[in-house]
């Protein structure tokens, strides 16, 4: 009986030893995600767009691309023809343009989907025919609301249609559109791809990433890949909290887009870690604040939406992107 007992003090340690290592081994596991696929690092992008990468393509994650947000809306009223240009003349790369649909089928650049808050109107743009749309002042309430920014012409501006912005704009300048609530607007995918056509927008004389196409809508996205598969496209994401992707999901988003745009409150640099390694480009919005700017930077984005492009330039001037 002395040696058993003797036998099992000795044993004990052994046993237990074990045992704390298979804990720890299932503590491990449990605090990672063991369905998650391994996401393979250093992807480049231009893969996605299945062709070699090209170090001077607009879509290098090397570059910081700085996308006026309606255009320069921090100076003037959003999506007007006067926005976009104060937003080419203050450094920005693109215009952004956010897109719905009229009941007449037409593109207009609008970010809402009722007119009411840009324009002296009001109304469901899928309700509103071209001729109403083109009586609305869509620069007087900016006027109103910021006088120390006030100009005669804010106050004359009208809706643009997309063909309106690129009559404008033309093949030199960089486009980044989104498709709004595609889901209400069937057809709108399809006439993007046609006004695109009609302005040589898809020529083979484009510059890569030209011309980039954004939504939050993955249907829409990968409608706009089965129509016209040289497109990149990026996938935006809406968080309410804390910012978190799986792996699974960036697999998944890397087979159509090249990259992910989000609301950079809820962005953590490992976040903008795990979407870079992915091989994917980031661009957070809406980035207003130098701080902020500078942050994203230093995290790792690759461009980013903001309705200051002034302010953007001078952050990517003083640390040399
Ligand atoms: O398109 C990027 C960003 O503009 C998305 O937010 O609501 O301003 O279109 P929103
Ligand atoms: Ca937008």
């Amino acid at each position: 009986m002395k040696k058993i007992y003797i036998l099992i003090c000795l044993a004990l340690p052994l046993i237990l030893a074990g045992c704390t290592d298979a804990a720890d081994g299932e503590t491990g596991a449990a605090g990672q995600d063991d369905t998650a696929v391994p996401v393979e690092k250093d992807k480049e992008v231009s893969e996605t767009l299945d062709h070699p990468p090209d170090p001077d393509s607009l879509l290098s994650p090397d570059r910081i691309l700085n996308i006026a947000h309606r255009g320069a809306s921090g100076h003037a009223p959003e999506h007007t023809i006067e926005s976009y240009e104060k937003g080419q003349k203050l450094g920005g790369d693109y215009i952004e343009i956010d897109l719905q649909m009229t009941k007449d089928g037409e593109l207009i650049a609008m970010h809402d989907p009722d007119v009411s808050r840009t324009t002296d109107g009001e109304g469901d743009v899928s309700e509103l025919t071209m001729d109403d749309i083109h009586i609305l002042d869509a620069g007087e309430w900016f006027n109103e609301e910021n006088p120390d920014l006030a100009e005669p012409a804010f106050s004359q501006a009208q809706i643009p249609t997309l063909s309106d912005i690129f009559e404008e704009f033309g093949k030199d300048a960089k486009y980044y559109i989104e498709t709004k609530n595609p889901d209400e607007s069937p057809g709108m995918v399809k006439e993007l791809v046609s006004v695109l056509e009609k302005y040589d927008m898809l020529d083979e004389d484009m510059k890569e990433g030209q011309i980039i196409i954004q939504s939050f809508s993955e249907a829409s996205l990968k409608e706009m890949q089965e129509l016209e598969p040289t497109l990149p496209l990026i996938q935006l994401i809406s968080y309410e909290e804390q910012a978190e992707i799986t792996a699974e999901e960036l697999e998944k988003i890397t087979e159509y887009a090249v990259g992910i745009g989000a609301n950079y409150k809820y962005i953590t640099e490992d976040y903008v870690q795990q979407v870079r390694d992915a091989g994917l480009l980031f661009h957070p919005y809406t980035v207003n604040e130098k701080k902020d700017m500078k942050r994203m930077i230093e995290w790792g984005a690759t461009g980013m939406f903001t309705n200051y492009p002034d302010r953007l330039e001078e952050v990517l001037k003083e640390t040399e992107k």
